[in-house]
Parts: C-alpha cells; structure tokens; sequence
C-alpha cells in the first residue's frame, strides 16, 4: 500500500490515474511532499488533503473521485477509521466478497476463494464502504444502493494445484473437462444448438462479422474466423483490439462483433468493444469469467465455461474459445441456411469427440519433455504452417516466448521464402503444423526448404501421415478431428512443448516476468 505523507490513509490501487502529474504538482504546491513517482501515492496524498478539509474518509474519497481520471480499482484505509475501508471502481475489475464476520475486495474471484462464494460486482463509477459485519454501497451520484449477490460454483480445488507442479500444466490437463463443458450445453440431438443464447445480439441482416480480442483470445478469433467464413460464407476479419479501437473501422449495424476474452476485463478489447458499439454494431462476447465488464458491454454473451484460469499463459481458455468459435460458426450457418442436415450432424458429432480426442493428443505424445530439450533450448525458432495451422502456430509461438522467453515466431509457410527463409541456417528449430491434408504437398516442400538450409524439423501431423513422417526430423502425432477442429487437439502438445522447455530452463512458469493475467490498462 502508498501511505499519505502523514501515514493517515493506506491505498492499493489497480490501474492508471492519468492526470496524476496535475494533481501531484496541485499537492507539492500545496506542501505536500512525495517519496515515489507513482500514481497510486497521488490518490493517497490526494485522500489525506481532502480528508483534512472534512474530516470524513468517505467524502474525501467521493471529492477525489470527482478529480481523478484514468482507471481504477481502489481500496483505502483511513487511519482513524479503522473499522472499515472503502473501495471504488473504473474501468477496472473489482468485487466484494462476503464472509462469516469478515468480508473482502478483490480483482479477482480466485483470490477470495478460499473464504467465501458469495460476491458482489462493482460497476464503474461505484464506492463501497466495507466493515466485518457490513458493506455499504454508493452509486456514481454518491446515492446508497442496494447489490446484486452471486454464488460462484466452482470449487475451491479449481483454485488449487491439485497435485500438479504448475497450474498451466494442470489447466492444460483439464482441457477435455473444459471442452466437455464448453461444448455440452450447445449440443443436441445430434446438431449444434444454442437455443437463445444469442438473444437479440444477431444483426437483422447478417453482412460481416468482426472478430475482435487481444492475444491468444486473439488467436482464436483467427481460428475463428476461417470456421465462420467457410461454413457461412460471409466476410469475416479478425482485428486487434488495440488496433480496431483506433482504425477507423468499417463497422455498421449489419455487422457482428465478437469480443473474445477470458478475463473479461482486458482494457483494450472493452475499448474496442465500446467503439463498435457507438458505430450501430450488435456485440457477441464470448467469456469464461463470470461477472466481469465485458459481460456488461455486450448484448449476449456466450460463457466458456472453461473454470477458473489461474496461470498466465492462457491453455484451457484458449482452447475452449476455438471450440465455442467453431460450434457457433455452425450454428450460424444452420440459421443462414448454409448447410445441410447432414452436414450439421458432421459437424456436431466432432464436437462431441473432441474432448477425447485433446486427451489422445495429450496421451499420444510422451516424449514431448525430450523433444522440448532437442529443439527448444538454443537459438530461434520457428512456427510454420497454412491455413488454420498457420492460425495455432502463431498461438503456438505465443505459448513459447511467454513463458520460456525463447526467441519464437510464427510464419505463414507460404510467406518463407519471400523473406524469412533468410534467417534459417544450420541447427535453427522449425515446428512445422501439417494437419491440412490438402496442404500437405506444400508443407512438404517448406520443410523440405528449410532442411536444405541447415534447420532441423519437428513437424505436428495426424497419426499415420507418412509423408511426414519421412520428410520431418520428429514428429508430434495428434488424433484427427476434421479441418475446422483439428486446431483445438493440435495446440495441445505444442501447450506441453512450451511448458517443458520452460521448465528446463528454470522459468517462472505460473507468472512469467512482465506480464499480468488480465491487462486491465491500455
Ligand atoms: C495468453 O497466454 C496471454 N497471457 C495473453 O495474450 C491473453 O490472451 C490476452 O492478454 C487476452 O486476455 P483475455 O483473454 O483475458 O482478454
């Protein structure tokens, strides 16, 4: 916590205050001295001035709400009210946990846990004053209010390694018990059925769909958007949060945007979100956490039910996008009129297999710990592929720099030899995706380009593919799922090649250095 230069108020703070430099320079004139060069020691010098003038730790903070912009979630103790704290919220996640003679904040619900289910969400604009036995809440007019409770029902263990050394190797074993619940409550009698989950968030007239998201959310969307585009054959882009918010975008209200985002709060896809919104678009988001801004934001929301995920590098909530992606590009195409009925019972009863068949990936592939040794440790390496494998190789390329901070990249394999090919040389790693079929022969001779330049090849490949077997070094053999799925089982081993190398190497796997888990600012 950043203490008043009086060492009367506390405050922790999630976010950015970005008008902390006028306010500093208004408190340094004002005699105010500060020990750092952070924002979060404004708002309590900012408290303690305020709460000087009244008296009344509550209304200073209420004046110096009215004085702060940027985002925040803040919790602040006043020294001579030490029976409660308050807490406020903008623009950055914040939840109120009720216990037995105790009660708590959070930004997240995993670090309450352990103490209580039952929650309360904060909304932007609102303050909370909390005592053992009582919370009060205000609204942005400073007005008392009543809040909604929420159970969460998902067991302490999900917060809890459970036996496993890391939780992203245990969220990476979950993964047939997240897709079996992702998928489940959308199949029925043999087709994809959402029933009204998408509420009124479909457009009238259907004339593209945006996808939008950041990171390996946004990796999904890609995956996504080669699902929707071929079933239903309407113009699909996948943008970048951070960048859509700022281009201008061709969004109308014939389009639908889908938001894709495991925490929910991630600062640049509300923005994104917000901005399509203001342009007519109808917005679809696709989460696993319950409660969390973007849910608010949208029109419908399509929950992945994924549980918690706790480790940084998204596996399960990855996965579990893809696969709610895809059945909803087959339920869309089901209303459009775009497939048949056997096609849709295809499709369907692929879903139904594929949390075995991300088992089989896991189970075909012991050697994964010895391959991550042979071509993970040393020098650069490279992800290749076409079509949906050149979207999981760039998810793939994400697993590994994240969180073994070995240099990785993605390329689209067509793409090498108009530039890349140049950095290949004696001993570079290449992982080469080969499960389009129909692409193989072009792999091949990717493959083929880069062996003859010195890389040693460790290709992905359905089980059986003996072209590939011939032309590879190593190969990691995943089940065949068909074209649209194959994704979701081929990312899995490549999880486990990032996490075996990052344990070889020593590395914070859980919480890798530089990033947080939900990135709550721009
Ligand atoms: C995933 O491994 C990353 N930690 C990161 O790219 C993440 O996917 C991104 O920040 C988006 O998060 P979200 O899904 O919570 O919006």
């Amino acid at each position: 916590p950043h203490l008043s230069g009086d060492g009367k108020i506390a405050v922790v703070h999630n976010g950015i205050i970005e008008n902390y430099v006028e306010l500093r320079d208004f408190l340094i004139s004002n005699g105010y001295k500060f020990i750092s060069d952070t924002d979060t020691e404004v708002v309590s010098q900012l408290v303690s001035f305020y709460y000087a003038e009244c008296g009344n730790a509550l209304e200073a903070v209420f004046r110096v709400l009215r004085r702060i912009e940027g985002a925040y979630a803040l919790g602040i103790l006043c020294v001579d009210e030490p029976e409660h704290f308050i807490a406020a919220r903008k623009d950055a996640p914040l939840l109120i946990g009720y216990g037995e003679g105790s009660n708590y904040i959070a930004s997240d619900v995993t670090a309450i846990i352990k103490h209580t289910r039952d929650v309360s969400y904060m909304e932007d604009g609102e303050v909370a004053v909390i005592s053992a036995d009582k919370v009060q809440f205000y609204n942005a007019m400073e007005q008392t209010i009543e809040k909604e409770h929420h159970t969460i029902d998902w067991d302490v263990s999900a917060a809890e390694k459970g036996g496993y050394a890391h939780f992203m190797l245990k969220e990476i074993m979950e993964q047939p018990r997240a897709l079996r619940s992702a998928l489940a409550p959308r199949l029925r009698d043999g087709l994809v059925d959402f029933g009204a989950e998408l509420g009124s968030a479909l457009p009238e007239r259907l004339g593209s769909v945006v996808i939008t998201a950041c990171g390996s959310a946004y990796y999904a969307g890609c995956v996504g958007k080669l699902a929707i585009e071929r079933l239903c054959r309407v113009p699909v882009t996948a943008e970048l949060a951070s960048e859509l918010r700022y281009s201008d975008p061709l969004i109308g209200e014939d389009t639908l945007v889908i938001a894709l985002s495991q925490s929910g709060e991630t600062a640049d896809t509300l923005a994104a979100v917000r901005e399509c919104r203001s342009r007519g678009a109808k917005v679809l988001a696709i989460v696993n956490a319950e409660g969390s801004s973007l849910t608010k934001l949208a029109d419908a929301v399509l929950y992945t039910r994924a549980g918690p995920e706790i480790a940084v590098a998204s596996t399960k909530g990855y996965t579990t996008q893809v696969a709610v992606l895809t059945a909803l590009a087959a339920e869309l195409a089901r209303r459009l009129g775009r497939l048949t009925e056997p096609e849709l019972r295809e499709l369907a009863a692929g879903l139904y297999r594929l949390p075995d068949a991300v088992q089989k990936a896991i189970d075909l592939n012991p050697g994964l710990p010895e391959l991550a040794r042979r071509y993970c440790l040393g020098g650069a390496l490279y992800y290749i592929g076409r079509g949906t494998d050149r979207a999981v190789a760039l998810e793939a390329a994400l697993k590994m720099k994240e969180i073994s901070y070995r240099h990785a990249e993605a390329y689209a394999a067509g793409e090498l030899k108009h530039g890349t090919i140049a950095l290949v040389e004696e001993g570079t790693s290449v992982v080469a995706l080969c499960c389009r079929t129909e692409l193989l022969g072009k792999m091949i001779s990717s493959i083929e380009e880069v062996k003859a330049r010195g890389a040693k090849v460790l290709a992905v490949a359905p089980a059986g593919e003996r072209r590939i077997l011939a032309a590879a070094d190593d190969v990691i053999t995943v089940p065949r799922t068909g074209p649209l799925l194959d994704p979701v089982a081929e990312i899995v081993p490549l999880q486990l090649l990032a996490y075996y190398a990052a344990r070889e190497l020593g590395c914070d796997i859980d919480k890798p250095k530089n990033l947080a888990k939900s990135v709550t600012v721009e």
